[in-house]
This record gives C-alpha cells, sequence and structure tokens, in this order.
C-alpha cells in the first residue's frame, strides 16, 4: 500500500499528516516554531530557517508513528502559511527574517501601491486591493527601508515554497498562494507582467506557478537523509493554507463553505469563475481545484485572540491545566459554558492584529465593550469565542450580499474541537455546521493533493468523494440565534463608531503602525 505525505507549514508550528488514499490519517505530528516575532506592535517575523527545521522533525515524527517507510509516500503535498515574504540572495542564503502574513507596517506602501497602479486598474490586474497583509506591499517595504539589502534580492518565495526549495532544490509556487501577493492575475492565473513592471518588482525574482496538483520536483538525495523521505519522491505544487483546507473540506462545488478557525480565521466558498466584491472586502483567489476559484473572508486575529488571552491572562487555568493534566484550552472553554449566551452583553472586537474583512484596517484594535463589575473570567472568554464567530458573520453578510450561495458550512481549525464554538458559530451564523471526519485541515488537503498527482486519484473533487466525510451536524439553538442577531447588530456597528478614536490611538501608542 502506498501513502500520501501533506506539510502544512502553519504560524505556530508545521504539521505532518501521513493519509491513505481512502481519507484515514495514519499519522501526524507536529513540531512547534518559535513564537513570532513582533519587534513593534503590528510587525510579525518568523525565521524560514525555522520552518525547515520544524518540517523536518514534523516528517520524521509522521514517519515514525505510522512505521511507514519513506519508500511508501507516493507523493507529497504542501501547504502553509500565505503571503508570507522570504528573500533569499544569489547564493541561496536567507537575507533576512521572513515578513509573515499578520504583519501590518505596509500600509504606505499599500496607499503607494493603489496611488500609483489606480484602485479599479488593481482589481482589473490582480482582482484584489492592496492591503497589508498581501505580500507585495511587504516586499516594497524592504524595498523602501533596507534598500541595500533589497539590492541582493534574488528570489522571493511564500513559507510553504520555501519549504519547498528546501526539499526539491525547485523554485516553484501554486497558483493559490501566488494569489495572496498582488503580483498574480487570479482571472489568467499566471504572473501579472502589467504589476511587476508598474511596481517596479524584478519578475526574475519569482518563482514559476503551477497548478496545485503539478509536480515541481522532487526529494533529493540530501533531504531524503534528513527527513527519511525516498529520494525522487515527488513533491506537488500544493496551495496556500486556505484553499489546501478547502481541499481537505471538500469544498469543491458551489454551496460549500468552510469556516477554518486557525490563529486567523476565515470564511470560504468555491466558486467557478473569479468573483469580486467591489468593495474590496473579500479576496479573490485561484482555487487549488484547477481552473477554478474562490472567495474568502478573514479575521486576522481568531485562535490569536484566544492564544493572546491564555498567554496574558490565564496562568491560573494554565497552572490547573498542568495539575489535572488536561488541554488548557479545555479548562478555559469550561468556564465559558457557565456564561448565558451573549456573555450578558459583552462583546469583544477581536482586532488584535488590526483587521481585514470587512474593515481592511491596519490600525483597528482590539477591545472589549460593555463592560461591567458583575462580569467574570468566563465572560471575558465567551465573549471572545462570540466575538469572533461576529468578525466571521461579517464575511457571510458579504457573501450574501455578493449572492454566493451557502448551503451548509464545514468546521476546521483547532477552533473547530471545541464544542462550545462550534455551537457559537451555528447560532451567530445560523445556519447548519457541520464538522468532517478528519480535522486535520490543510495537511489532510495538502495530501489529498498530492494524490491527484500520484494517481490515487483522478481529480481534486474525486479525492474529496474518496476521502472527505462528514462527522457531526449542529443546527442553531432557536433562542440564542434570536439574541445572537441582536447582538450582531451592535457588534457591527461598534467599529465604524470608534474607528477615528482608534486611528487617533494607534497613532499616539505604536511607532510600528501609523
Ligand atoms: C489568509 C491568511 C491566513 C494565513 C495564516 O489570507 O492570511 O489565513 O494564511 O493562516
Amino acid at each position: 500500500m502506498s501513502y500520501l505525505l501533506g506539510i502544512d507549514v502553519g504560524t505556530s508550528g508545521t504539521r505532518a499528516v501521513i493519509v491513505r488514499p481512502d481519507g484515514h490519517v495514519v499519522s501526524a505530528a507536529t513540531a512547534d516554531h518559535q513564537p513570532m516575532r513582533m519587534p513593534k506592535p503590528g510587525w510579525a517575523e518568523q525565521d524560514p530557517e525555522d520552518w525547515w527545521q520544524a518540517s523536518i522533525h514534523a516528517v520524521r515524527a509522521a514517519l515514525e508513528q505510522a512505521r511507514v517507510k519513506g519508500g511508501k509516500i507516493a507523493a507529497v503535498g504542501l501547504s502553509g502559511q500565505m503571503h508570507g515574504v522570504a528573500l533569499l540572495d544569489r547564493a541561496y542564503t536567507v537575507l533576512r527574517p521572513a515578513l509573515i502574513w499578520c504583519d501590518q507596517r505596509s500600509q504606505p506602501q499599500c496607499d503607494w501601491i493603489t496611488s500609483r497602479v489606480g484602485a479599479d486598474r488593481l482589481i482589473q490586474l490582480v482582482s484584489n486591493p492592496a492591503l497589508t497583509g498581501f505580500s507585495a506591499p511587504k516586499l516594497l517595504w524592504v524595498r523602501d527601508n533596507e534598500p541595500a539589502l533589497y539590492d541582493r534580492v534574488a528570489h522571493f518565495l511564500l513559507p510553504k515554497d520555501y519549504v519547498r526549495f528546501r526539499l526539491t532544490g525547485e523554485f516553484a509556487t501554486d497558483v493559490s498562494d501566488a494569489s495572496g501577493t498582488l503580483l498574480f492575475d487570479v482571472k489568467h492565473r499566471r504572473w501579472s507582467r502589467e504589476m511587476t513592471a508598474a511596481l517596479g518588482v524584478d519578475p526574475g525574482i519569482l518563482p514559476r506557478a503551477y497548478e496545485s496538483t503539478e509536480v515541481t520536483g522532487q526529494i533529493t538525495p540530501e533531504t531524503a537523509l534528513l527527513t527519511g523521505l525516498k529520494a525522487g519522491t515527488p513533491v506537488v505544487a500544493g496551495a496556500g493554507d486556505q484553499a489546501a483546507s478547502a481541499v481537505g473540506n471538500g469544498i469543491v462545488r458551489p454551496g460549500l463553505t468552510s469556516a477554518t478557525l486557525g490563529t486567523s480565521g476565515v470564511i470560504f466558498a468555491y466558486t467557478n469563475s473569479p468573483k469580486l466584491d467591489p468593495r474590496g472586502r473579500i479576496h479573490t483567489f485561484c482555487h487549488a481545484v484547477p481552473g477554478k476559484w474562490h472567495v474568502m473572508g478573514v479575521t486576522q486575529g481568531a485562535g490569536l485572540s484566544l492564544r493572546w488571552f491564555r498567554e496574558q491572562l490565564a496562568a491560573q487555568e494554565t497552572w490547573y491545566a498542568k495539575q489535572i493534566d488536561a488541554d488548557v484550552y479545555d479548562v478555559i472553554a469550561k468556564q465559558a459554558e457557565r456564561i448565558p449566551a451573549g456573555s450578558d452583553g459583552l462583546i469583544f472586537l477581536p482586532y488584535l492584529m488590526g483587521e481585514r474583512t470587512p474593515h481592511l484596517d491596519a490600525r483597528a484594535r482590539g477591545m472589549w465593550f460593555g463592560l461591567t463589575a458583575a462580569h467574570t473570567r468566563g465572560h471575558l472568554i465567551r465573549s471572545i469565542l462570540e466575538g469572533v464567530a461576529f468578525s466571521l458573520r461579517d464575511s457571510l453578510e458579504i457573501f450574501k450580499e455578493l449572492a454566493i450561495p451557502v448551503e451548509q458550512i464545514r468546521l476546521s481549525g483547532g477552533g473547530s474541537r471545541s464544542t462550545l464554538w462550534r455551537q457559537i458559530q451555528a447560532d451567530v451564523y445560523g445556519k447548519e455546521v457541520v464538522t468532517l471526519r478528519e480535522s486535520e485541515g490543510s495537511a489532510f488537503g495538502a495530501a489529498l493533493l498530492a494524490g491527484v498527482a500520484s494517481g490515487a486519484y483522478s481529480s481534486v473533487k474525486e479525492s474529496s468523494e474518496q476521502a472527505v466525510r462528514l462527522r457531526e451536524q449542529m443546527v442553531p439553538d432557536a433562542k440564542n440565534e434570536g439574541l445572537y442577531d441582536r447582538q450582531y447588530d451592535v457588534y457591527r456597528k461598534l467599529y465604524p463608531a470608534v474607528r477615528d478614536l482608534s486611528h487617533q490611538l494607534a497613532s499616539i501608542s505604536s511607532d510600528g503602525i501609523e
């Protein structure tokens, strides 16, 4: 029997999963990254070497756990956090830490891009507006602020593509991840010569872009020694983490939508053709299904908000979880279970790293609103879970405006492991939500893409028919749904009401983003 390997280069760690073609996950292992460095508010950096070391460890551990020899892996698929900028010189040396997806420092570069290219022309060329989340503004930040270093840039790689380079020696990416660079002609699925020319970016630094199921290279003999994989094993293009996760969730036809709660939170829908939001609030990208597209709305601080709570305010829960040998997130969620829906009027805005959908605002800031002396830690926690769900509902409301059908919402990512958070999502979205038998998300999707290349499946659609199974359905609780509708109305109006103050505050308190 041969197996498929998916590697997901995430934000907090790299995960490797070994999958049987029928969709059974044989083993899964994660190697953590160093925490991202935030030298100034809104800045976020990681070392590409860290991704590589974590990939080696995760792959070795997954092979060992499965007791599968490298030679039994038919193909490898890659997925990863999107938009990050890894820069290499001619000798393939990494020039500086990568600016990653949630880094917000490049608003001046976004403004410059918009004025240079023109807002409408930008949408025509690359289907999206200039946002700090995307890669091109980050690249230009380096050019503007570190010109001597920028002069030495010979290669720009997205996070998973840096790992691909170390695995195979090839410079390549896939169309879904390339879509998030702002340098890619999403409609025609190729690099945009017009964009690179307008921005003065040398197209020679860009990797070759493939459809997600195409083979981009083979495991080198040197990598084989490090990872336990067999030299010559094909590595497919794979996809950005969101498109890969969508493949793993079977989002391969119109009407199917996913809500993924990882560090970020994403609502994702399949489309047969590029579907544009004239206001640019949701992204229009190529899907990992060859020749198809998708739309997605992104909340910057989903799981990130809960992790922030754990790191800054949950010493008590962390201590207790250790005593009883439990997961600290389970202990945290237990406190929220005792609190009624709506957190007794407490609302949390999860804009801890600015916000994309719907505000497109790097200077958005998080807040608790409605706090009273009667609120407890449990309220704080529940309001975070609810605030993140409200922020994802913002994307669903935009889908509604654009007549993008949403029949069913499939939940994935770390946040979907919590029963409470799943129910809150069903209630806040007012839609049935389902979970899947395998909740491995992006790494699982990357393995399925590898399976298409290796011939285990005839297409991405078939991979989902063979390997993706529903596990549990949850319907909205009618009582909570009504209350959440009313609370969402306040949530939706809250940030616009304080936007100017938020900007004023950001300019006083931060020398990172102004
Ligand atoms: C998607 C996005 C995040 C990252 C990290 O646009 O920025 O989902 O890919 O997961």
